[in-house]
């Protein structure tokens, strides 16, 4: 089976990723550089899959640490990036760490994978953020890039651009850019998950966080919207379905012929779910009572971000499978493990 080489293995996509890597028998090694995470991770990872996956920590922005590790792993066939920091709102506030930690780790693994002059075949994780305020919703792939709203989406809109120019001026690179929508869920084991540090910006974390009772109150980000019940739209989709659309990346490009394939995708469920509708259900399937109020608007906020996925569905054969109950209920269990966890 094909060797891959997951970046940011450790992280919260990268992780539900390599498990089902694994349980598609692919060979993964994974690099992280524990910035966002911890080696428990990989313990969890281990025990799930039952095995021991290869672990090298690694940061990508070193370049003669990468040298090293890809003349060492000279064998790997494809790399699926996750490797970036992901705060939007720091990003404003530090915009050089989001340069460099996104874009310089990029090049810089692009170089030495490049001087291996064999055929690579990438992933990389880009996000819904490159569309900004969408003029039409569900949005398609084809829809206009706009200048992007803070540092971290414009490390996606030009990550996407470095990584197309390379393929189209190199034939040993194929790949392929995953347009994440809104990621939320867990691995059904409960023992992996999202573990945001300090307090969660987004809304499922906080959500969880909320009804364990590690905070107060959430507050919901203005219901004064033009939509149905005035709270925003958006595409949570299970990470699970999203670990597997990586899975039918790697199968487009590997069965590929074109020698320069380059393409992007989005991928979310398709549907629309407003914080309302997201909060009745998370109470009904886990029957309990949020304690939530009506808030201002939060700055930066869209009214409505869905991804229209028939590209996915039809050229990578892949489709979202898991309900938001599923992706709400995971949650919430991997929530109760931790915490259960922490008081043992
Ligand atoms: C979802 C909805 C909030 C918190 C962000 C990034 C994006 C992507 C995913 C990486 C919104 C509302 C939230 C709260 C609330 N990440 N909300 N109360 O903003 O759609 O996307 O995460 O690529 O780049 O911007 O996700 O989870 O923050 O918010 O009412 O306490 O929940 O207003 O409508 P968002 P989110």
């Amino acid at each position: 089976m094909p060797k891959i080489l997951v970046t940011g293995g450790l992280g919260y996509i990268g992780s539900h990723t390599v498990v089902e890597l694994h349980k598609q028998g692919f060979e993964v090694i994974i690099v992280d550089d524990l910035s966002n995470t911890s080696l428990d991770v990989l313990e969890r990872v281990n025990k799930i899959t039952n095995s021991s996956i290869n672990y090298v920590n690694l940061d990508l922005k070193n370049i003669e640490a990468t040298k090293i590790f890809i003349s060492e792993n000279n064998d790997i066939d494809g790399v699926i990036h996750f490797a970036a920091s992901k705060a939007v709102g720091e990003s404003v506030e530090n915009p050089l760490k989001y340069y460099t930690n996104n874009l310089f780790s990029l090049t810089n693994l692009l170089n030495e994978l490049k001087d291996l002059n064999k055929e690579i075949n990438f992933i990389f994780s880009s996000s819904a953020t490159v569309y900004g305020n969408p003029e039409i919703v569900p949005i398609t792939e084809s829809e206009p890039i706009k200048k992007a709203e803070s540092p971290y989406g414009n490390t996606k809109q030009i990550g996407e651009e470095i990584i197309k120019d390379l393929v189209y001026s190199n034939s040993n690179f194929k790949a392929i850019s995953l347009r994440y929508f809104n990621p939320i869920g867990a691995h059904s084991s409960a023992m992996i998950g999202e573990l945001p540090i300090g307090v969660p910006q987004n809304l499922v974390p906080f959500i969880t966080q909320t009804a364990i009772g590690l905070r107060k109150e959430l507050t919901v980000f203005g219901n004064d919207y033009p939509t149905s019940d005035g709270s925003c739209l958006r595409d949570y989709i299970h990470v699970m379905d999203l670990a597997k659309a990586h899975i039918k990346s790697l199968y487009k490009l590997i069965n590929n012929e074109d020698k320069s394939y380059y393409d992007t995708f989005n991928i979310g469920t398709g549907k629309g779910t407003s914080v309302l509708e997201l909060i009745k259900c998370f109470e009904n399937v886990t029957e309990n009572k949020l304690n939530f109020k009506i808030g201002d608007r939060r700055e930066g906020d869209v009214a409505e971000c869905f991804a229209d996925v028939s590209k996915a569905n039809k050229i990578l054969n892949w489709k979202s499978e898991l309900s938001i109950k599923d992706s709400l209920l995971s949650s919430w269990n991997w929530e109760k493990n931790i915490n259960n966890e922490k008081l043992q």
